[in-house]
C-alpha cells in the first residue's frame, strides 16, 4: 500500500501546485491513499469549508491540521461534520473535532493522528509524547500514521525513536522546509519535515518583502501569503500489508520552472 502525504499547502500558491499535481502523483505513485497538512491553506493561517471541500474532491482521504487549526472563525462552523478532518490532540479546544481519523482500507485499520510539538512552541496543552501513548491505547490501529506539527527536528527524532516500533509512519509538518533525512527506521517511515506547497519565491510561503521589513526593522507586518508559481513537497510511503509496516519512504519536490 502507498501512502502519499502532501506538506503543508500555504495559501492560493500552495492550492493551484497540488491541484495541478495531485492527479499526475496518484498515478506514478500508485497511490491507495492521499492525505495532506491544510493548515495554512486559507490565506496562511487556518482552513475554511470551502477549501476543505476543494480537499475532498481532489480526492484527498485526511487532512490534517496544526497551530492554526482556529485561526478562522469559519471552522467552528462545520469542523464536527469534517469526517475526513484530524486537529491536533493536544491543542485548546480539546472538544472541537476529532484527534484520530480510522480509515479500513484493505482490511487494515490505519489511524491518522495529528500532534502539536512543544519546543519553540506555545500551544500544546500535553506533551506530545504522553498524549500519543494514550491514544495508542484508546484507539487501536493496524498502521499508525503521526503527523507531527513541530519546530524542532530534534523533538521530532527523539519522538520517532521513542515510537518506531508501535507507529508505521511518523511525517513532521509546520517548519515549510523540506529534510533530507527521510529513513526507515525498524519498520516506522521518517522524516523531519515533509516541506510545503506554497510560493516558490517566498519565505516559507509568505511575502518576502514584508518578511525582510519585519526582521529589519522590527516592525509589525501582516505576514501576507506570498503569490506566484508554487512548489509542490511531499513523500511517498509504502506500508507491507502482511507485515504492516513500512518499507520504503520517497521525497518529492516539484518546483515550477524558472
Ligand atoms: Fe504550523
Amino acid at each position: 500500500m502507498n501512502i502519499l502525504f502532501i506538506g503543508d499547502i500555504v495559501g492560493r500558491s500552495g492550492r493551484s501546485a497540488f491541484l495541478e499535481n495531485v492527479d499526475c502523483l496518484r498515478k506514478q505513485y500508485q497511490v491507495d491513499m492521499l492525505i495532506v497538512n491544510g493548515e495554512n491553506s486559507a490565506h496562511g493561517k487556518g482552513i475554511t469549508r470551502k477549501i476543505y471541500q476543494s480537499f475532498l474532491d481532489a480526492g484527498v482521504d485526511v487532512v490534517t491540521l496544526g497551530n492554526h487549526t482556529f485561526s478562522k472563525n469559519d471552522i467552528f462552523q462545520f469542523i464536527e461534520s469534517a469526517g475526513a478532518m484530524v486537529r491536533p490532540a493536544n491543542m485548546e479546544p480539546l472538544h472541537v473535532g476529532q484527534p484520530v481519523k480510522i480509515i479500513e482500507k484493505n482490511g487494515l485499520r490505519i489511524g491518522v493522528f495529528n500532534l502539536l510539538g512543544e519546543v519553540f512552541m506555545d500551544q500544546a496543552t500535553e506533551s506530545p509524547f504522553s498524549t500519543m501513548e494514550r491514544l495508542l491505547e484508546d484507539y487501536p490501529c493496524d498502521i499508525h500514521i503521526v503527523d507531527f506539527h513541530g519546530e524542532a527536528t530534534s523533538e521530532k527524532i527523539a519522538f520517532m525513536h521513542y515510537f518506531k516500533d508501535r507507529v508505521e509512519m511518523i511525517v513532521g509538518t509546520h517548519t515549510h522546509v523540506q529534510t533530507a533525512d527521510e529513513m526507515v527506521m525498524d519498520g516506522c517511515a521518517y522524516i523531519s519535515d515533509v516541506g510545503m506547497c506554497g510560493a516558490y519565491r517566498s519565505v516559507i510561503g509568505r511575502d518576502i518583502q514584508e518578511t525582510l521589513t519585519k526582521i529589519l526593522t522590527k516592525e509589525k507586518t501582516r505576514f501576507t501569503v506570498a503569490e506566484g508559481p508554487g512548489m509542490l513537497s511531499g513523500v511517498v510511503v509504502e506500508i507491507d500489508e502482511i507485515a504492516k509496516r513500512a518499507v520504503s519512504i520517497q521525497r518529492i519536490q516539484i518546483r515550477p520552472e524558472q
